[in-house]
C-alpha cells in the first residue's frame, strides 16, 4: 500500500469538507502534514475557520490548520456563496473551532515542508484557487522541483464552464496563480468538471452516508444535501457533483479515473474566457503535455471508496 505525504491546500466549501475527512479516514495511506486555507468558495477568515471544523468533525485536532492568501495574486477575489452558502459549509449546524490555527502562513509553511523533507517526497491535493501553491513557487523557486506531484481539481474542457460559459470556478478565481503551476513542469494530475460532473450524489448515496449513524455520515448527508440543490437546478442533474473529493479518491485508487497525459494552458487575458482551460484532448497542436487530464471515472466504485472510508471516522 503507498503511503502518502501530504499537504491539502482548500476552501472550504462542503465538497471541500468531505475531501478533508476522505483524507482523515484514510490514515494508513496518507500521511497529512497540514492543511492550507486559501480564499475561493468563501473568504479566508471563513476557509480557514471551516478547515478546523472539519478536523474537529473528524476528532482531528492535531493537524495543523494554515492560514494562508486572501486574495488572488493580481485580482479581486470572486466568491461563490450562491453555491455553499454564506458560510461555505452551510446545511449542518457544527461548534465553532476551538482547536488553534498554526502561527506561520500556509505559503511559508508549504515552502518549508518542501525544503525539509526529502525532495519528491510530497503530494499537494489542490481544491480551490492555486494561490498559496503559486505563492510558494514565485516566492521559493527552489521548491518547485522539489514536489512530487500536484493532483487539482480545476478547470474543464467537455462541460466548459461553471462559473462563466468558459471557466470553472477554481482556475477563474486566480487564472496568473494556475499559469504559474501549470507551466511550472510539476507532475500535475488534474480533476476537472468533465470527470466531477460524472461524481454526482443521489438520494441512495446521500442515505448511505446517513445510515453510517456516525456526526461524520450526518454532517456528510446535510452538506451534500444543501449542495445538490444548486446543481440539480442548473444541470438538470439527480445530485451534486463531489469534485473535490475526486482528488483524493485519485490519490487513494487512480485504478477508479482514466485520463489523457496531454498539454493543458490557462487563458488569463481574454476578459471573454478568462480562466479557461485549454485543453489538447485530441493532440492538434505541437505544444508539449504538462498534465493527466482525467475524464472519467468509475462512479459506483468512487461512491463505494468513499463511504466505506467515511465509516471509520
Ligand atoms: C470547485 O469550486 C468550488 O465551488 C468547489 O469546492 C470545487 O473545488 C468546483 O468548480
Ligand atoms: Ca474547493
Amino acid at each position: 500500500m503507498n503511503h502518502h505525504r501530504v499537504i491539502i491546500d482548500t476552501d472550504p466549501g462542503q465538497d471541500d469538507a468531505v475531501a478533508i475527512l476522505l483524507a482523515l479516514a484514510s490514515p494508513k495511506q496518507i500521511d497529512l502534514l497540514g492543511v492550507t486555507a486559501v480564499a475561493g468558495n468563501v473568504p479566508l477568515e471563513l476557509t480557514q475557520k471551516n478547515a478546523r471544523i472539519i478536523c474537529e468533525l473528524a476528532g482531528r485536532n492535531d493537524v495543523k490548520v494554515f492560514s494562508g492568501c486572501h486574495e488572488p495574486i493580481e485580482r479581486k477575489l470572486v466568491t461563490a456563496e450562491h453555491v455553499h452558502g454564506k458560510t461555505g459549509l452551510d446545511g449542518t449546524d457544527l461548534p465553532y473551532p476551538q482547536m488553534p490555527l498554526q502561527e506561520i502562513h500556509a505559503v511559508d509553511f508549504i515552502i518549508h515542508s518542501l525544503l525539509n523533507n526529502p525532495t519528491k517526497t510530497i503530494t499537494i491535493c489542490a481544491l480551490g484557487p492555486l494561490t498559496n501553491i503559486a505563492s510558494a513557487f514565485k516566492k521559493d523557486p527552489r521548491v518547485v522541483a522539489r514536489v512530487k506531484n500536484i493532483i487539482l481539481m480545476g478547470g474543464a474542457y467537455f462541460e466548459v464552464g461553471n462559473i462563466t460559459p468558459a471557466a470553472e470556478f477554481n482556475i477563474f478565481v486566480d487564472p496568473e496563480a494556475a499559469k504559474i503551476v501549470f507551466e511550472s513542469g510539476v507532475v500535475l494530475t488534474v480533476i476537472p468538471l468533465d470527470v466531477t460532473h460524472k461524481a454526482l450524489t443521489s438520494v441512495k448515496r446521500v442515505e448511505a452516508f446517513r445510515a453510517l449513524g456516525t456526526p461524520v455520515g450526518k454532517a456528510v448527508a446535510e452538506w451534500t444535501n444543501f449542495f445538490e440543490r444548486f446543481d440539480k437546478e442548473k444541470y438538470g442533474s439527480i445530485g451534486a457533483p463531489l469534485h473535490d473529493p475526486c482528488v483524493i479518491a485519485y490519490l487513494l485508487e487512480p485504478s477508479i479515473f482514466s485520463g489523457r497525459y496531454i498539454n493543458v494552458e490557462i487563458e488569463t487575458k481574454s476578459a471573454l474566457t478568462r480562466g479557461m482551460t485549454v485543453a489538447d484532448w485530441w493532440g492538434v497542436t505541437n505544444r508539449k503535455a504538462n498534465a493527466t487530464f482525467i475524464g472519467n471515472l468509475n462512479d459506483e466504485k468512487f461512491f463505494s471508496l468513499l463511504t466505506e472510508k467515511l465509516a471509520t471516522l
